[in-house]
């Protein structure tokens, strides 16, 4: 039987209910994730260090049992059909994992047998693979001297060879640099064209921002945020300022509608205004009110803005 005909068109890519995961030393690393991906979307799990991220995607590729819950790939239960539910799963995972003195070709040949592929359908899906990642013209080179870049794409390619409805990446981009990132990007961008739906873990916020039509963001085991993304930038719509100020504050701080202004200490102001208000205007009421802006600047970023707001630390 083939994957494709396990899964179910009309079901959700992804269907998690009250998962939760407790490590055998006690840590929870899950507390109880609801979480629902559609067909076809590019889906960012954002979170700090130690949120659940990893345990979370370890679950769903079958690689860590769940403690309790449920977990359904195209509508496939994870415990009820592990393996039909794993042929759904292509996942790559963050460290480097193939024999740096074998090629592309024969990683990615070899790696469809493993999975019951025959050879001649291989070499094609290989072929295929190679040239969506960008790396046909190295299929024959030994690949301990491919880029680093090159290296994540072959990771990529070689979770493509099963042909996945589903690909599961954990933080794909760890620690690489940005033109890097960004040639991983294309390839993610092509295959999700394709029809394949993505789902990745990030710490950079600009990467789910660039990729990601929805997000979920999870904290200590639990999502405290799921929205699509262009969403969540909405509600980032608040800029915020940092105001240096001359002489004494007056008692009063002017009232500015929309906008708040809250003393941080004897000659700093904090001023969160919406992004469309015009900066005159808060300028006259305090010129108005007594107050002598000396300069200013922006606080931070809005998405790390976000992050902070919704997990309380800086990431
Ligand atoms: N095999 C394990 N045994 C025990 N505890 C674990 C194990 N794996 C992870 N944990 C704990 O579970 C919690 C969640 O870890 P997890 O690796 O899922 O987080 P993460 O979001 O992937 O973090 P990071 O961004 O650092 O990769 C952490 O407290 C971690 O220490
Ligand atoms: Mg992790």
């Amino acid at each position: 039987m083939s994957a494709t005909a396990a899964a179910s068109p009309d079901s959700p890519a992804l269907r998690v209910r009250g998962l939760t995961k407790r490590y055998d030393n006690g840590v929870q690393a899950l507390k109880g994730i609801d979480l629902e991906v559609a067909p076809g979307d590019f889906f960012a799990l954002l979170g700090p260090n130690g949120a659940g991220k990893s345990t979370m995607i370890g679950i769903i590729s079958s690689l860590v049992n769940l403690s309790e819950g449920s977990v359904e790939v195209f509508g496939v239960d994870l415990q009820q059909q592990r393996g039909a539910a794993m042929r759904l799963v292509g996942l790559v995972p963050q460290e480097i994992n193939f024999n740096l003195f074998e090629k592309p070709i024969d990683i990615l040949v070899n790696y469809a047998g493993f999975y019951g592929i025959d050879r001649a359908t291989a070499l094609v899906r290989a072929e295929e693979e190679l040239k969506r990642a960008h790396l046909w013209e190295k299929a024959h080179m030994i690949s301990r001297t491919l880029s680093g870049g090159m290296k994540r794409r072959l990771m990529i390619a070689r979770a493509m060879m099963t042909r996945p409805q589903l690909l599961i990446l954990d933080e794909p981009t760890a620690g690489v640099d940005i033109e890097i990132r960004r040639d991983m990007w294309r390839v993610l961008e092509q295959i999700n064209r394709d029809g394949t739906t993505i789902i990745l873990t990030t710490h950079y916020l600009e990467e789910a921002e660039q990729l990601c039509r929805n997000v979920a963001i999870i904290d200590r085991g639990q999502i405290v945020q799921q929205a699509p993304m262009r969403e969540l930038l909405a509600t980032l719509d608040v800029e915020g300022f940092v105001l240096d100020t001359d002489g004494d504050l007056p008692a009063d701080l002017p009232l500015i509608e929309g906008a708040s202004l809250v003393v941080r200490n004897a000659h700093t102001l904090e001023l969160d205004k919406p992004r469309a208000m015009d900066l005159v205007g808060v300028f006259t009421a305090l010129g108005q009110a007594g107050v002598q802006v000396r300069s200013m600047r922006t606080r931070s970023n809005r998405l790390e803005e976000l992050f902070v707001r919704l997990t309380g630390k800086k990431d």
